[in-house]
């Protein structure tokens, strides 16, 4: 697959970071996340979007089916029940298109509700827990094997 861009795509309450209960989700906010990615990317365009809204993310995954852009997905609470947000990340990896979920924190470690991901089943792979580490490792493994 040529590569010349990778969407980030980020769900609800993450325009919040920087400020969001900083003792779990750091304080780097989501421009500084664009910010450091892009370093990283060098000539790939990182093409870092937010929102809080289940059908624009939709829409960006099949964007991403179309256009064949491998894309980074922290799904955010959408993670543990948004099984349209699944159909859609089923369409891109089904397509053959990398699609890598990714967490700040270790969902795990946390409250019983965010243990199950309705995601994951459906993604290439899953990294979790290492704050904005967790997107960089995402983007090291989508640059390998592009
Ligand atoms: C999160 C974990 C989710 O449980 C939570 O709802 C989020 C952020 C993370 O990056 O650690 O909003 O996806």
């Amino acid at each position: 697959m040529s590569l010349d861009r990778v969407l980030v795509l980020n769900g609800p309450n993450l325009n919040r970071l920087g400020t969001r209960q900083p003792e779990i989700y750091g304080t780097a906010t989501l421009d500084d996340l664009r910010a450091s990615l892009q370093h990283h990317a060098g000539d790939v365009e990182i093409d870092l979007r937010q929102s809080n809204d289940e059908a624009e993310l939709i829409g960006w995954l099949h964007e991403a089916v179309d256009a064949r852009v491998p894309v980074i997905l922290n799904p955010a609470a959408f993670t543990h029940y948004s099984y349209a947000l699944r159909d859609a990340a089923t369409l891109v990896t089904e397509a053959g298109v990398p699609l890598i979920e990714v967490h700040l924190s270790n969902p795990h470690a946390r409250e019983e509700f965010r243990h199950t991901s309705v995601i994951s089943a459906v993604a290439t792979g899953v990294i979790a827990g290492f704050g904005a580490d967790s997107y960089a490792l995402a983007l090291q493994q989508i640059l390998r094997s592009a």
